[in-house]
């Protein structure tokens, strides 16, 4: 098991860009023997992750395996029962109420569900972390909105719909806008394209892609969606049993002989992915 002291970076130093593919990456994120369950039933007990800095990390498990438990557990939404979450190299429990608001200007949320507040238009959606960290005006908060409104690939007519008047993919959209609203070094993507047809999943999956190369995000992204592990995934890591099955590049996943990463990766809908991610390359 590793140990994460020696891989964090401590508060001391100063913190590192982004090194993704080399030996020493900063791990943004780490998690040490975690255990979580609610009432009787424990649903992840001795998960090991580390999350670098730079990387997208797709997040796989069948359903109800923990991935959005996980999801809110690091985000401090889930009390866990034991183990350790180190987040931008601080320990979240040794860390003051203070020091824990300051961390969640750091990152952003799309949630798998409930995306966005259906009382308030897409504008005032991704003002609301921003009235709540942010003391700005009116019109500043206008113009950054609209800023991360268009960065997201959304129309700016948009702004001023409620989401009972957007498609899925509008809605996937104005949540990410909104996750963007702080300008996060790392964002938390819970099943970001599900729900959207292959071509809307595809673009999504170019538009994170861009965002974080653009804007030097980590992306952390619970996904059932095999194309999306194939084209924008640096890493994959896979939840069963309660723990981390196994973590690297597809190629890892692939060669993984455990039962259920050899069902998942070795179907019809990896292969045709697989393929899909094969010419997609010979065009380049
Ligand atoms: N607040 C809660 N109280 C009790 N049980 C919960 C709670 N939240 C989640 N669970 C249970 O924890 C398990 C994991 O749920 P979770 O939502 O993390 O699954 P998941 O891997 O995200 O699944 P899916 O792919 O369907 O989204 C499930 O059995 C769920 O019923
Ligand atoms: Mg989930």
């Amino acid at each position: 098991m590793q140990q994460p002291a020696e891989k964090v970076t401590t508060p001391q130093q100063p913190e590192t860009p982004a090194r993704t593919g080399h030996a020493e990456r900063e791990v943004l994120i780490g998690v040490r023997g975690l255990e979580v369950g609610f009432g009787p039933k424990t649903i992840m007990k001795g998960l090991d992750l580390d999350i670098y800095r730079g990387e997208i990390l797709g997040f796989v498990g069948g359903s109800g395996t923990g991935k959005s438990v996980l999801t809110r557990t690091i985000l401090g939404l889930i009390r866990k029962r034991a183990g350790t979450i180190t987040v931008f190299g601080k320990d979240i429990d040794r860390i003051s109420e203070a020091e824990h608001r300051l961390l969640e200007r750091r990152w952003g949320v799309l949630f798998q569900h409930g995306a966005l507040f259906s009382a308030l238009t897409v504008k005032q959606n991704v003002q609301m972390p921003m009235r709540e960290y942010l003391h700005m005006s009116e019109e500043l908060l206008d113009e950054i909105a609209m800023m991360k409104i268009e960065m997201a690939g959304l129309n700016p007519d948009a702004a001023d719909k409620f989401p009972s008047d957007l498609s899925g993919g509008m809605i996937k959209r104005a949540a990410l806008a909104r996750a963007l609203a702080l300008d996060p070094e790392i964002v938390f993507l819970d099943e970001p394209t599900s729900g959207l047809d292959p071509i809307g999943a595809a673009e999504f999956d170019d538009l994170i892609a861009t965002l974080q190369k653009t804007l030097g995000l980590t992306v952390f992204m619970v996904t059932h969606d095999m194309d999306s592990l194939y084209s924008v995934c640096d890493r994959i890591a896979a939840l069963g049993e309660g723990r981390i099955l196994a973590e690297g590049p597809i190629a890892t996943m692939l060669a993984s002989d455990h039962p259920w990463i050899r069902a998942y990766f070795h179907g019809k809908r990896s292969r045709a992915a697989a393929g899909e991610a094969v010419r997609a390359g010979e065009e380049e």
